[in-house]
């Protein structure tokens, strides 16, 4: 199966270069504020897609278990680093157009500042449906192409591409920027319905970041995101949507292994072994290294 390239942070010092010593503070805060207002109080298995170095992991703690899900192992090792390894936390290195998970598996997901990656995100949406509970909740962050610079560079002539049209646009190699409309429309095809959007980081220009201290602005998008309800202006966008269908009680193993099916061939029930799991069905193997499962290729 041929899948879509993917932006590999292997090797990358994304965390500490962009956001410990990148003035990135504001932003942060900001997503943090979205995220109190849009996580359900509790639930049993999360699913982070694209956790990177786990940034935002600690904000899930009303959640019993949370699967850490990355294509970069040393993005996860640094997530490692920051939250243990234990039971709480299950690290899988994996492509998100290939999930390795049993259907109807998590009640719930986020995907944060990573669908922006996404050449093909229809079909990254449509991996992520499938691992969701009926009634489970996404939420979904995207860089939004509609946003009030890009309008206005639009406008100035400084900018070629429309801002208005709904085919996302690359800025940079496999960097895309979303339309809401396009990703409303995703979402709803694929069977979720919207619950709430919040807009967030009203205020990413250099000068009010410099003037203002981040702990103030981000106060201040807070006051502002709820305006996301009307219309959507801004960089970054945050979606709250549900899986249609009614909460079943559904059973989620606590092997960590029994989580998991095999991306080559959809078998379950893959086989623990010393340093690997194998797929019963197709005799694939995936490596298990330093508590990361990695079913980006076959060993
Ligand atoms: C910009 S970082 C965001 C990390 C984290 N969500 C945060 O906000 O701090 C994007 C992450 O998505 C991961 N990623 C990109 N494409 C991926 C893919 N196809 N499958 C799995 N992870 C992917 C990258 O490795 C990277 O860690």
């Amino acid at each position: 199966m041929t899948t879509p390239p993917v932006c590999n942070y292997e090797g990358s010092d994304y965390q500490t270069s962009f956001w410990d010593q990148g003035g990135r503070e504001y932003e942060d805060r900001a997503e943090a504020i979205a995220l109190r207002r849009l996580l359900p109080k509790g639930g049993r298995l999360l699913l982070e897609l694209g956790a990177g170095a786990g940034r935002n992991t600690p904000r899930y703690a009303g959640f019993e278990r949370v699967v850490l899900l990355d294509y970069s192992t040393t993005q996860l090792e640094q997530a490692q680093v920051r939250l243990g390894r234990s039971d709480r936390y299950i690290y899988v290195a994996a492509d998100i157009y290939r999930l390795p998970f049993l259907d109807g598996l998590f009640d719930a997901a986020t995907m944060i500042r990573t669908l922006h990656h996404m050449t093909d995100a229809p079909s990254a949406l449509a991996q992520v449906r499938n691992v969701l509970q009926p009634g489970a909740v996404f939420i979904l962050e995207y860089a939004n192409k509609l946003n009030l610079k890009a309008i206005l560079r639009y406008w100035l002539g400084r900018q070629k591409w429309s801002p208005f049209t709904l085919e996302p646009v690359e800025f940079a190699v496999l960097n895309f920027d979303f339309h809401p409309k396009a990703i409303r429309a995703w979402l709803k095809d694929l069977g979720f319905s919207i619950e709430r959007t919040l807009t967030v980081s009203h205020f990413r220009v250099g000068w009010i970041k410099r003037h203002i201290p981040p702990r103030l602005l981000a106060a201040l998008d807070g006051l502002f995101q709820p305006t996301g309800a009307l219309f959507q202006l801004t960089p970054s966008v945050f979606v709250r949507s549900k899986v249609e269908g009614a909460r079943l009680k559904v059973n989620i193993p606590t092997d960590p292994v029994a989580l998991f099916q095999c991306p080559e061939c959809g078998s379950g029930d893959l086989l623990e072994k010393l340093d690997h799991l194998q797929c019963p069905r197709c005799e694939a193997n995936w490596a298990v290294k330093e508590g990361i499962y990695d079913f980006r290729a076959k060993v």
